[in-house]
């Protein structure tokens, strides 16, 4: 079957430019608190620098979560059962999902992320690892309306969501998103979802800042980025990474330290940052056993089963989008 369609479901300029990420830069870059969105980090050289990231010593969620899937394929795939379309979230490089895919006998795979070259690239590398199956990319910000391919309409869904992507999300807007793609994968549908587990601080914040750069590099990307694509005059080199455990939010943060007072221009727009202001660019939360199945059943799924005897923990939840209520 092969590749069979690439939708794109994104808004650009002539010149290609995601026309929501301008409206995020400025957005965030004129509040008390300069934020960033983090889907902003993955143009080409994100992906890649993320691809990276995975492959550190320190930065164990990449290895937690595979191990599980390899240990735990057949139970896994005893649960899900064949035939079902796969839908996955922010697929990126696709490197777990041949594990998933191998052990399911799936009916066809949707992977959906932003960043359209590296989709491309790795759709048509499972494609021809899998060459019985319908593999349909879907280019699309994951955080807005999905439109699945028709063909997959009849088909039973399994959403796919690894990696604790969940986890750059605030409760509010992870709850939205649940309860968004409990609307959209339908009745009958499964979600296996990865998230990270809180755990020893010094783990979880060498993770989010190695000794090699590689997520400096990452974080600073988003700077070269807003350069590259909106015009920017930010001085990159007079920034730092910084990244901390926020407690009360249980969850590391990720944020562009301002070296010195600057003034600087995106699309001619004037910014000003003084000495130690921040844009704060990422969160990673992190969630125990309850909060993790309190988050899902807020967001519409009842948690079925838990894979998490990794070391260091991590875990991969498997949800159902029918309804269990005990009581109102
Ligand atoms: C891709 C969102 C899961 O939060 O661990 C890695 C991104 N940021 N190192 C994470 C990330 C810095 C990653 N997620």
């Amino acid at each position: 079957m092969g590749v069979v369609r690439h939708l794109r479901q994104v808004d650009a300029d002539d010149a290609g430019i995601d026309l929501a990420f301008r409206a995020d830069v400025h957005a965030g870059l004129s509040q008390p608190q300069k934020a960033v969105p983090a889907r902003w980090f993955y143009d080409a050289t994100g992906s890649a620098l993320f691809e990276d990231i995975t492959a550190l010593p320190e930065y164990y969620p990449t290895r937690s979560e595979t191990d599980l899937l390899k240990r735990h394929a057949a139970a896994m795939a005893a649960a899900i059962g064949p035939g079902r379309a796969v839908v996955e979230l922010g697929s990126g490089s696709s490197t777990k999902t041949p594990l998933l895919l191998e052990a399911i006998a799936p009916a066809a795979y949707v992977p959906v992320d932003i960043s359209g070259d590296f989709l491309r690239d790795s759709a048509r590398a499972l494609a021809a690892r899998f060459p019985g199956l319908a593999v349909y990319p879907v280019e699309a910000d994951f955080t807005h309306q999905v439109e699945l391919p028709r063909e997959i309409g009849p088909l039973p869904k399994l959403g796919f969501f690894p990696g604790s992507t969940i986890g750059n999300m605030v409760a509010r807007t992870a709850i939205d998103l649940l309860r968004s793609w409990r609307g959209s994968l339908g009745d009958g549908s499964l979600l296996l979802i990865g998230i990270d587990r809180i755990k020893d601080i010094g783990v979880l914040t060498s993770a989010y800042d190695d000794p090699a750069g590689v997520t400096a590099a990452f974080n600073l990307n988003l700077l070269e980025r807003i350069n590259r694509e909106l015009d920017g005059t930010i001085p990159v080199e007079n920034f730092a990474h910084r990244a901390v455990w926020n407690d009360v939010h249980a969850r590391i943060e990720m944020h562009l330290v301002a070296a010195c007072d600057m003034e600087f221009r995106v699309d001619g727009r004037a910014y000003h940052m003084a000495k130690g202001e921040t844009i704060h660019s990422e969160n990673s939360h992190k969630y125990g056993l309850r909060d993790a199945n309190l988050l899902l059943r807020a967001g519409g799924w009842t948690p079925v089963a838990t894979w998490d005897d990794a070391d260091p923990a991590f875990a991969l939840i498997l949800a159902q989008a029918t309804e269990f209520r005990s009581a109102p």
